[in-house]
């Protein structure tokens, strides 16, 4: 959306202006190749060298933030699921590959065929990922361990993830969005540039799951895929996709404290923001994420995607007539109402699975547990729907908090009838033990925190480096990729 001020509470829309052929002209157009996915960043910016540059300012943010320390609650939340191990708070897209590398949760393969996590896991971190899909099929894609392709997703996040490498326009890289648009009713094919405005985020920043297909390939090899899939088919609310997983009764893993079917919220930006203000009123992702900005006489979109917080006059102030600090202020209360709700779920949350590790403990049986159970299950979705994409508490405030607080309620019925049965037991003073630090957590949740960095630090200096080089070997990487990329983890500072 363009040209629409805000004027107190009275939205004045003007005429749409298309850039372009409203006096600003926008550099550049067409691809870089006659054929297939040009996953090189660097092959772009030969030709959209002021793109490149804004593109590249995104490794600016390299700081790892341990949300296991800030947020000790969360390896009990997650206790036997890869994210106990190791959670930080998201960076620049030119550091997402190299997170996903270095993260505790792909674990330390010794082959192709070895390591905890599905191909799957590459899907929102590379244009290698498109181009490979190009080249071998989305099912073989999908097919096998994730270190069956370390030394091909070798590019971050770039340039083909978003933009067709024939025309240079936008394009979807990724078919399962299609799909999931298809199932809210929108056709994939109709869809404009201004939709792409937001559709080419939602390719990653949404929730799926890996849904298993069995395929035979052209050798009539029977193989079996993980599939990146949307749960759209009853709508983007978190209580639509909640009926989504409970109708096909899955899980992501079972609780490894209080044994309940659990569901892990990935990142639905896409959807929460849809429930926003914001989106309803026809304002875009780009609109506060890439402004335009010009150089040397250019106008080009921003991509330095980032916190929109660092310039609010040349990007809010678009729109809004306030004062900067105003805004600044409003936000910021936002964030401090959705953090306060957040906690106390989060606290209840923890609470309740400990207190169910209890009953079990004391000889509860299943009967028993069933409901509590899945008030846990429930309760821990709308908790994590309501904040894994980190910006839902600007881009949807109402929603986020509805949801923290049907969190809340959900995990505090648990907890009521956990009481009882801690009391038929004999455990009517039971407190659950103190899960302050991430250290403490982590101990409840069973981990070998040392071990786990142990093998990975060993996977970092041997099979990473190998697939290094093969990478290189091929042409798909060069030292120009990785110029100016730093090396933190959560683990080695
Ligand atoms: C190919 C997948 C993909 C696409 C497409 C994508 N993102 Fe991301 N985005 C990610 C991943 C993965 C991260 C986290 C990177 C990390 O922590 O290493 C991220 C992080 C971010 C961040 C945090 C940056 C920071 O410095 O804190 C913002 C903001 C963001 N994305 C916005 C967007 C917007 C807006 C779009 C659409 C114009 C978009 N993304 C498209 C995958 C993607
Ligand atoms: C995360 C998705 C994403 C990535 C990655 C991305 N772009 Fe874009 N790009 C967009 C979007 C969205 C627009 C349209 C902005 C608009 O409508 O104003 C755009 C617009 C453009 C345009 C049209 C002119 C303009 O400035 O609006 C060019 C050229 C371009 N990008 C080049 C690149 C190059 C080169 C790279 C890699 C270095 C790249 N883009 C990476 C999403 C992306
Ligand atoms: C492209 C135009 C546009 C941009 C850019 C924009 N807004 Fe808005 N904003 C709107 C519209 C339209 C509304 C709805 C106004 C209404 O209905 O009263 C709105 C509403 C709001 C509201 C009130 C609703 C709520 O969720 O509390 C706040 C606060 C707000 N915007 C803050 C911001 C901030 C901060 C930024 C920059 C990060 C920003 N806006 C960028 C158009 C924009
Ligand atoms: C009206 C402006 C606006 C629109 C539109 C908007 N965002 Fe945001 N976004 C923000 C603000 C403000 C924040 C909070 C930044 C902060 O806390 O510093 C944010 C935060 C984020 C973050 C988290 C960054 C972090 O490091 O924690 C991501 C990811 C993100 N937005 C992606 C998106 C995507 C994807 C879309 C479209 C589906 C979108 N945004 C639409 C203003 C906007």
């Amino acid at each position: 959306m363009k040209n629409v001020k805000v004027i107190g509470s009275m939205v004045l829309v003007s005429a749409f202006i298309v850039l372009g052929s409203a006096g600003i002209s926008i550099s550049g157009e067409g691809g870089v190749s006659d054929k297939g996915v040009e996953s090189r960043n660097e092959k772009w910016a030969e030709k959209y060298p002021l793109h490149y540059k804004s593109w590249k300012a995104t490794a600016e943010n390299d700081e790892i933030t341990d949300m296991l320390k800030k947020k000790p609650q969360l390896p009990i939340l997650w206790a036997g699921y890869g994210f106990a191990k190791d959670y930080n708070a998201p960076r620049g897209h030119f550091y997402a590959l190299q997170s996903n590398i270095n993260t505790l949760r792909t674990g330390a393969p010794v082959g192709p065929n070895t390591g905890p996590m599905p191909t799957a896991c590459w899907t929102c971190k590379s244009p290698d990922v498109p181009r490979i899909m190009d080249e071998q099929g989305e099912l073989e894609y999908f097919t096998g361990k994730w270190a069956k392709y370390g030394n091909e997703i070798v590019n971050p996040i770039g340039c083909a993830d978003c933009h067709n490498s024939q025309t240079g326009k936008l394009a979807i890289s990724r078919p399962y969005l299609e799909r999931g648009l298809e199932a809210i009713g929108m056709d994939p094919k109709k869809v404009d540039s201004e939709d792409m405005r937001t559709l080419a985020c939602a390719q990653c920043h949404s929730e799926y799951y890996f849904k298993a297909e069995e395929w035979t390939d052209k050798e009539g090899n029977k193989k079996t895929a993980k599939v990146v899939t949307f749960p759209w088919d009853n709508g983007l609310t978190a209580e639509d996709m909640e009926k989504y997983y409970d109708d096909i009764e899955f899980k992501d893993w079972t609780h490894k404290i209080s044994k309940a079917p659990m569901l892990k919220a990935q990142h639905p930006g896409y959807e929460i923001f849809k429930s926003g203000i914001h989106a309803k009123s026809g304002v875009t992702c780009v609109d506060c994420h890439m402004p335009t900005r010009s150089e040397g006489g250019e106008s080009f979109s921003d991509h330095h995607l980032a916190s929109p917080m660092g310039d609010i006059e040349s990007i809010c102030l678009n729109c809004h007539e306030q004062e900067a600090d105003e805004l600044k202020a409003v936000v910021e209360e936002k964030l401090e109402r959705k953090e306060q709700l957040m906690t106390i779920a989060m606290d209840n949350l923890a609470k309740a699975h400990l207190e169910a590790g209890k009953a079990w403990e004391l000889g509860a049986n299943e009967a028993e547990m069933k409901d509590i159970l899945t008030d846990i299950r429930h309760g821990q979705w709308k908790w994590d729907y309501s904040i894994a994409s980190h910006g839902s508490f600007f881009h949807a405030p109402e929603e986020t908090l509805r949801l923290l607080a049907v969190a809340n309620e959900t995990a505090q019925n648990a907890r009521l009838k956990l009481v009882q049965i801690l009391a038929k037991y004999g455990a009517v003073d039971y407190i659950a033990p103190d899960f302050s630090t991430k250290e403490m957590a982590q101990s409840l949740a069973g981990l070998d925190f040392k071990k786990l960095v142990d093998e990975k630090e060993k996977f970092r200096a041997t099979l990473l480096k190998e697939w290094e080089k093969q990478a290189i070997e091929k042409g798909i990487l060069s030292e120009e990729t990785r110029k100016g990329m730093s090396d933190k983890t959560s683990y080695n500072q």
